[in-house]
């Protein structure tokens, strides 16, 4: 795997020769990889002829700079785990380099974005909007893979790149799970044992007859503090707090 630290010289060798003919699948990620993120890198390494991931945890999608502080950094872990899933590139920017005009410039959502997380994390998915958009002018990847774990995002991302002629098709990859079902997620790590033990009741509720604001009541009855449940787009998506880690996960209905 070839790791390439700045933005300048990540576009010099993305115009060389060794992308030229090649098809490439592209998977941005914040890092603290599980294997969520690397069954989206699978699918790019098997689509296409050359997988590049990108690991940048980007300051301007984090509401709440308490989380931004917490959130895990794993570099060492990631690039062997990068490496075993033969990726063939690691671009690992800089906030420097992704943000050089300092976020004067950026992509917003009139409509969509304004609900669910959007609703209860203001500037996220501006955050979110812009730094896919720079990551996707820097790749010109053919196919870019999204989880549905962030189900908002994989369908923000992809109005985008359309909307914008990015030439990119974004495609969609199922939600990775633990084997007691809890969405894998890199803030997972944060948890206390004893929140780690209840977190899977948020898939649970999600999956039960019952319907959206019983199934708040009982989410707040456990201990979560739930931000939201609510059906749209043909899934049922919910947040909950527990302690300082806010979950988020969504079911097909
Ligand atoms: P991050 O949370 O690191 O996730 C990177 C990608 O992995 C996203 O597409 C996310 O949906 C996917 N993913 C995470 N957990 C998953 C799971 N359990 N199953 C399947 N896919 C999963 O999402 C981001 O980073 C950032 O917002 C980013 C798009 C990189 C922009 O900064």
């Amino acid at each position: 795997m070839v790791t390439v630290k700045g933005t300048a010289k990540w576009l010099k060798l993305r115009t060389s020769l060794l992308f030229a003919g090649k098809t490439v699948g592209f998977v941005p990620t914040m890092g603290a990889l599980h294997a969520g993120h690397l069954s989206l890198l699978r699918r790019a390494k098997r689509e296409n002829d050359l997988a590049v991931a990108s690991i940048f945890v980007n300051p301007a999608q984090f509401n709440d700079p308490r989380d931004l502080e917490r959130y895990p950094r794993t570099l060492a872990e990631d690039i062997k785990k990068l490496e075993a899933e033969r990726t063939d590139f690691l671009l690992l920017p800089s906030a420097g380099d992704m943000y050089p005009d300092g976020y004067r410039y950026r992509l917003s959502e009139t409509n969509d974005s304004k609900v669910l997380c959007g609703a209860h994390r203001p500037g996220h998915f501006e955050g979110v909007l812009t730094v896919v958009l720079k990551l996707l002018n820097l790749v010109r990847a053919d196919r870019a893979y999204f989880g549905e774990k962030d189900y908002q995002q994989y369908h923000l991302i992809k109005g985008m790149a359309e909307a914008f002629f990015t030439g990119t098709s974004i495609v969609p990859c199922p939600i990775m799970r633990e084997p007691d079902g809890l969405a894998m997620s890199s803030r997972n790590l944060l948890l206390e044992p004893g929140e780690r033990k209840l977190a899977p009741a948020l898939y649970k509720a999600l999956r039960s007859p019952a319907r959206p604001a019983g199934i708040k009541k009982r989410l707040a009855a456990l201990g979560f503090e739930p931000e939201y449940v609510e059906e749209r787009w043909g899934r049922r998506f919910a947040a909950a707090k527990l302690g300082k880690v806010r979950l988020i996960d969504n079911v097909q209905i």
